[in-house]
């Protein structure tokens, strides 16, 4: 029995293959937002996605979900194998059945995911009462159990309160509830903390681990800032404009990173040094149009170590088992 759990722990829940995801301007020109990326979690996994604003993290997410507005995004091409089936091969009501009840999600503004007019009981039971079916009574003790372990205090009094009564971090505990409601093997995290100040950003993502230590399932952080996954992931992958630049383990990625980009956004977490905060260096110059990228990596135009071949694109290098990195020039 031991041996079955184990293995089934090991199994692989999501694979993501060759996925490219495009949105065409009014101009004519086409974005790919996501650009062949291939990755796989497994069974209560936490992985970290990351890479600065606009490089694809949420068209990653929301194509996952199928959530990608069309026109003027379309999913070109790829597969998103999750529990052993193709998602791209669904219609749109059996992602219904999919979306809330085997992947959950949680995004950054809380205020505009939770309806302020409707009190955050009957959100809670929402997706309890859609997908599960239950009943009155049992979706509000479920709820109340939701809520105790999201940690918000007095369940039964504040069940019948509305968003507007709960401070940042609290909403985003109702969010993590409602995501959580119907015990999703997934659960994607997309800036869930970036709008917190730095210590609810902790509570909350040490929240979100321990729910996925006790529960099995499996999280993907996705943040611009890799010092906070590097403590809470397994593994991460680093984004950048539309491509994984470099995945591996946490600790791998962190200690010893092999792409320049990697280096660069670890250079730009803030450390502390004795008790002062050291400055952050941030990267040279800003991510490319993405209309118009640079031939080749379109890294290259930013990047300290590039060498005649960057203005051809490399494809993914295995480093070792557990890193691979797509650059002509490592560290
Ligand atoms: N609805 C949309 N219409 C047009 N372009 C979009 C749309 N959503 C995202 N994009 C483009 O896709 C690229 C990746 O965006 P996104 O995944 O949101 O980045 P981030 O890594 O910050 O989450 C960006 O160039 C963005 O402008
Ligand atoms: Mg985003």
């Amino acid at each position: 029995m031991l041996e079955i759990t184990l293995n089934r722990k090991k199994m692989s829940l999501l694979n993501v293959r060759n996925l490219s995801t495009v949105f065409e301007t009014s101009g004519g020109r086409t974005i790919h937002a996501v650009d062949n990326v291939t990755f796989s979690m497994a069974k209560g996994e936490i992985m970290g996605l990351v890479g600065e604003s606009g490089c694809g993290k949420s068209v990653t997410a929301l194509s996952i979900l199928k959530l990608i507005p069309n026109p003027p995004g379309e999913i070109i091409s790829g597969e998103i194998i999750f529990n052993g089936v193709d998602l791209l091969q669904l219609s749109e009501s059996q992602m219904q059945d999919i979306r809330g009840r085997q992947i959950g999600m949680v995004f950054q503004e809380p205020m505009s995911s939770l309806n302020p007019v409707l009190k955050i009981g009957t959100q809670i039971s929402e997706p309890l009462t859609r997908h599960l079916k239950m009943n009155k009574n049992l979706s509000l003790s479920r709820s109340l159990e939701l809520l105790e372990m999201v940690g918000i205090p007095d369940g039964k009094q504040r069940i019948n309160d509305y968003p507007h009564q709960f401070s940042g971090g609290q909403k985003q505990r109702i969010m993590i509830a409602i995501a959580l409601a119907c015990e999703p093997a997934l659960l994607i995290a997309d800036e869930a903390t970036t709008a917190l100040d730095v210590t609810v950003q902790a509570q909350i993502l040490e929240l979100l681990k321990d729910l996925s230590d006790n529960l099995g399932i499996s999280l993907l952080i996705i943040t611009h800032n890799l010092g906070i996954v590097a403590r809470y992931a397994q593994r991460i992958a680093v984004m950048y404009a539309g491509k994984i630049r470099e995945i591996g383990l946490a600790t791998d990625v962190y200690r010893a990173p092999k792409h320049p980009y990697t280096a660069g956004l670890l250079d730009s977490v803030p450390k502390l040094k004795g008790k002062k905060l050291t400055r952050l260096n941030s990267i040279a110059g800003e991510v490319p149009d993405p209309t118009d990228l640079p031939l080749g990596c379109a890294y290259n135009i930013r990047c300290t170590k590039v060498v005649k071949k960057c203005n051809t694109e490399p494809g993914l290098s295995v480093h070792t088992t557990n890193q691979s990195y797509a650059c002509w020039n490592p560290l």
